[in-house]
This record gives C-alpha cells, sequence and structure tokens, in this order.
C-alpha cells in the first residue's frame, strides 16, 4: 500500500472529514452495465440529483454522482474555484484508501499534464498541443481519414472477394483501429513505432497484468517521437508543438511535458472517437427511423451523432473533479478531497433537458459530451474528433449499404460504463457491397474526390513519406507572419503492414 499523504497539494493539513452518508447506491454490477441509463433515471426519481455511489464492492473508491445537467455544468465551468481535476486532491487516494490492483486506480494517477493542471500552468501545458491541432488543413486531414477508412473496409475481405452475406466485429476491425490510426499518422509516428504504440495502448488499456510495462514503454515511444521529430521536423504535429513551443511567449515546456501531451491527444482522442463511432453504428441499426432519413439525407451524419451525444455519450461520467474546500453539493455536505463524478450519460434522461432539447437531440448541441470549463475537449481537438468519427461512419455507410445487426441487441454485452459505455463486441452482417467498391487491389481508389497527382507523377523522395494535412513547420524559429501555407504533397503511403497486422482480440 502506496505511504499515506498526510498534506494536501497546497501543503495545508487535511481538514477534520465531513462524514458520508450511510448508505452508498452501487455504480457497478450487471443491471448497471446493462442499462445504465434506467438506473441513472431510478436514482434521479428516488434519490434525487446528486447521489452517494460506491464505483465497486468494498466501498473504498466512492464520490457523489452528479445526474442534473445544470449542476453538472456549475462543477465543469467552476466560476467559483472549488473543484479541481487534480487528482492529488483525492483524499481517500492520498490517505491510501483504495483497493490496491483496482482498474480504476491508474484514472487517478497524477500526470505532469493539462488535464491534471489548473489556472496558468493549465494555460501553459495546454498552447503547443491546442496551436498544433489548429494547423491541420481538414481537407486534407479528410482525405487521410477517407484513405484509412477504405484500407480497413479492404481489410474486411483478406482476398478480395466478399461472400453475398458478410460479418465481422465493426468494433474491432474499424472503430477501434480507425481513429488511432489516423492520430498516429497526425503525429508523424514511423509505421514501424505506430505499430508498437498501438500493441501498447491496447495491452494499457486492457487492465492486464502486462498494463504498466505497456504503459512504459508507451512512455518511452513518445519521448523517441519528441526527440526524433526536434531533429527531424516534417509536416506532422509533433513538429509543429516544437515550433510553437520554442516560440512562444510562454515558458517553454520540457520535452517530457510535450511527450504528456502527445499521450493525452492519442489516448483521449482515441477512446471517445472510438466510442462515438461503435454507438452511432449501433444508434442507426436499431433506430429504424434515423437510419431511415439518414440514408435519404433528410438528416446528416453529424446530425445523427449530435443524437447520440445526448442518448449515449462517448465518455459517460468525467471521474473525477475533487474539492478544495468544504461545499455542497445537491444537500449534501462535501469535504475538502471529496470526489464528484459528472454524470454525463444520465444528462440525455434528464427531464428538465428532454423538455428542451430530446425532441430536437439531432441539433441541440447544449448537451455536455465534449465537458465544458478550462478542462473540456479544446475546440481543434473537436473539430479533429467529428471529423474522423463523421468520416468513418460516411465511409461504412457508403461502401457497405444495408449493414444490419448480426444479433440482437439484447444479446450484445456491455463493458462497465465507469468512464466510457460500449458493447464488448458488435457483430454486422451485410450483403456483398456494389461491384464499383474500391476493393484493395486498384490503384484507381487512392485518388479521392479532392485533387492530388496522378498516380504516375513521380513523388519527389523528400515527399514519398511525408502526410499531406499539414504543411511543415518553418525551420527557422520566428514569429507570426512566416509559416508556409500548407501544400498538395502527393499520395498517402498506405500502412499496408498496419492495417492488417491489428491484434484481434
Ligand atoms: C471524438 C470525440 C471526442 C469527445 C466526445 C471528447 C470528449 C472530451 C471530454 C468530455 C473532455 C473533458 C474531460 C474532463 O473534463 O475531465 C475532453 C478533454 C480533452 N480532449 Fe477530447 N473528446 C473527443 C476527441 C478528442 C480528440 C480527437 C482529441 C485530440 C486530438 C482530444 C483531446 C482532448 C484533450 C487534450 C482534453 C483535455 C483538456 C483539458 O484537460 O484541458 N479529444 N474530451
Amino acid at each position: 500500500m502506496a505511504t499515506p499523504v498526510t498534506l494536501t497539494p497546497v501543503g495545508d493539513p487535511w481538514p477534520e472529514r465531513s462524514s458520508w452518508p450511510d448508505h452508498l447506491y452501487p455504480l457497478h454490477g450487471p443491471d448497471f452495465a446493462r442499462d445504465p441509463f434506467t438506473y441513472y433515471d431510478n436514482l434521479r426519481r428516488h434519490v434525487g440529483p446528486v447521489v452517494p455511489v460506491s464505483l465497486e464492492e468494498s466501498h473504498s473508491i466512492r464520490g457523489y454522482l452528479v445526474i442534473d445537467h445544470a449542476i453538472q455544468l456549475d462543477i465543469l465551468r467552476n466560476q467559483r474555484q472549488i473543484w479541481t481535476r487534480d487528482p492529488r486532491w483525492y483524499r481517500d487516494l492520498a490517505e491510501g484508501a483504495l483497493p490496491a490492483g483496482h482498474p480504476l486506480i491508474a484514472q487517478f494517477a497524477y500526470r505532469r499534464s493539462r488535464l491534471c493542471s489548473e489556472g496558468a500552468e493549465h494555460a501553459q501545458l495546454s498552447g503547443p498541443g491546442n496551436k498544433a491541432l489548429a494547423r491541420l488543413d481538414m481537407l486534407r486531414t479528410r482525405d487521410l481519414i477517407e484513405e484509412l477508412a477504405d484500407q480497413l473496409i479492404d481489410s474486411f475481405f483478406p482476398d478480395g472477394q466478399p461472400a453475398d452475406v458478410n460479418e465481422i466485429d465493426i468494433l474491432d476491425r474499424y472503430a477501434l483501429q480507425l481513429p488511432l490510426l489516423v492520430l498516429m499518422r497526425l503525429t508523424g509516428m514511423e509505421e514501424h513505432s505506430a505499430l508498437t504504440a498501438g500493441t501498447a495502448i491496447q495491452e494499457m488499456l486492457s487492465g492486464s497484468a502486462g498494463a504498466q510495462r505497456a504503459a512504459e514503454e508507451l512512455a518511452v515511444l513518445m519521448s523517441d517521437l519528441v526527440e526524433h521529430k526536434r531533429k527531424e521536423p516534417g509536416a506532422d504535429l509533433v513538429s509543429w508543438m516544437h515550433h510553437y513551443n520554442a516560440s512562444g511567449e510562454a515558458e517553454p515546456l520540457t520535452a517530457r511535458e510535450l511527450s504528456e501531451d502527445i499521450w493525452l491527444q492519442i489516448v483521449a482522442g482515441r477512446g471517445a472517437s472510438t466510442t462515438w463511432i461503435c454507438n452511432t453504428v449501433l444508434e442507426l441499426m436499431t433506430n429504424e427511423r434515423l437510419n431511415e432519413d439518414v440514408i435519404a439525407a433528410r438528416c446528416s451524419m453529424d446530425q445523427a451523432m449530435n443524437h447520440v451525444m445526448w442518448t449515449n455519450a462517448p465518455i459517460q461520467n468525467l471521474i473525477g473533479r475533487w474539492a478544495t474546500e468544504p461545499t455542497w453539493l445537491g444537500g449534501y455536505r462535501i469535504g475538502t478531497g471529496d470526489m464528484a463524478i459528472i454524470g454525463l450519460g444520465a444528462s440525455g434522461a434528464d427531464p428538465a433537458m428532454r423538455a428542451v432539447g430530446l425532441d430536437t437531440s439531432r441539433t441541440n448541441n447544449a448537451h455536455l459530451a465534449w465537458g465544458a470549463g478550462t478542462h473540456g475537449c479544446p475546440a481543434p481537438a473537436r473539430e479533429l474528433g467529428a471529423l474522423i468519427v463523421r468520416t468513418g461512419l460516411e465511409r461504412l455507410w457508403d461502401r457497405l449499404p444495408h449493414m444490419e445487426l448480426a444479433v440482437p441487441e439484447e444479446r450484445l454485452d456491455w463493458a462497465m460504463p465507469h468512464i466510457a459505455r460500449m458493447p464488448t463486441a458488435l457483430p454486422v452482417r451485410f450483403p456483398r457491397p456494389p461491384a464499383d467498391q474500391p476493393n484493395g487491389e486498384s490503384e484507381e481508389w487512392t485518388v479521392t474526390s479532392t485533387p492530388r497527382p496522378a498516380a504516375t507523377e513521380p513523388i519527389p523522395p523528400q515527399q514519398q513519406h511525408t502526410s499531406p494535412f499539414t504543411s511543415s513547420p518553418p525551420r527557422t524559429i520566428s514569429t507570426a507572419g512566416k509559416d508556409e501555407p500548407s501544400g498538395p504533397r502527393g499520395l498517402l503511403p498506405r500502412w499496408r503492414s498496419l492495417v492488417a497486422w491489428w491484434p484481434k482480440r
């Protein structure tokens, strides 16, 4: 067990504890996993807008689940500066009260990252990453996503020959892979490091015995990437982060801080995009009216995705926020270091929001699925996340029309929805795709709707392995006005082995 920390992060002794309610409602177990929405609804009706909960059997991981939209927003905006996202304020953790080895404990590890910082430090740690993301040329990024999506769809038919009826697990073969491949490409990873990083991320998130070793391996890969791009910048996000880091007015970040931010972008971006793709596929396959409207273009894919943000948010609970001083929450006295859990998954069932929002859920984007306040998903990251998900879904709907669930919805197994809510597998069935679809053997399909040099044109050697979704940062660090505009850079290299290798679960 870790040595208990007896002082708060600002060096004061922890104040006397507020007492916890006698009864903690279980936020675990099969009923909760299968149908958290009915569960939240019952809690709201029988307990109230804030519910004292435990996240596992021993009741050691406990917090106040907030299921009311307005109170959620108040905590996230944090205008009274009571709440922090720095887990060193989590008193039960600091005092060593959490059960060793529980998979959720990794969520509470402090990292020298914007996620665990506040105020000026948060702004400093966020700067280079946000500015680099804002450099992305979204049209070209869309090309990249389409190309990777097509490679993945081609890989459903290893010999290029679809059967009359085809069945695959769309979560494993597509939703888990596409966002990670895109993010690894945008950060400028070489294929061989991306292979190792992909395996390490899978293992780290599996909660298996090797998770800790995988996390360490990933950290080494991220720092190698930062070092490599410092010496040899290219047309990628990490090189732009170096550029803004060296040319900004703030104190430059260390290599370690830069690599933490890249880690955060890949892990956070991948997790939420995967779940959003998966949940939208499921919604469209089970909500006939919505699917018909999407197919008939009465509803855009964006609108279908917005609906899912309300009804089955990719991130279900923000675990958590910690009180830096005693306060009141929904009638409960909260002590310094107690945890609030923002139940985003419960918002769609909030009667107040249902009254104003759910009828228009395709267009009303007042949901909190992106978070809010300082720690809300930053604007350029949202734009990228939505692009990955929309493009991925549009390619699926274009190339595999008539896709349907291969098992009844009630037979899907659900992972514990503490943070993300996804089935453990999403088997789908679809007929032979139309004959003129790309099949991976033809060269023609690499030319997308955006003009690119013809395949026969030689690609200059220095451009062969660059990705055309952003320009290269200027070599000489300078202030504004010297950035080169992005320009066409030739065909994207295919990641054949990466797509083919993907570990099957
Ligand atoms: C695709 C759908 C996405 C959703 C639904 C989503 C959702 C969220 C949410 C709810 C938070 C708030 C976390 C909290 O308050 O504790 C967040 C934060 C964050 N997201 Fe996203 N995200 C998405 C995509 C992405 C992508 C693609 C990236 C990066 C490339 C990204 C980078 C981040 C970062 C860096 C933060 C931390 C912000 C901070 O603490 O200052 N997200 N995201």
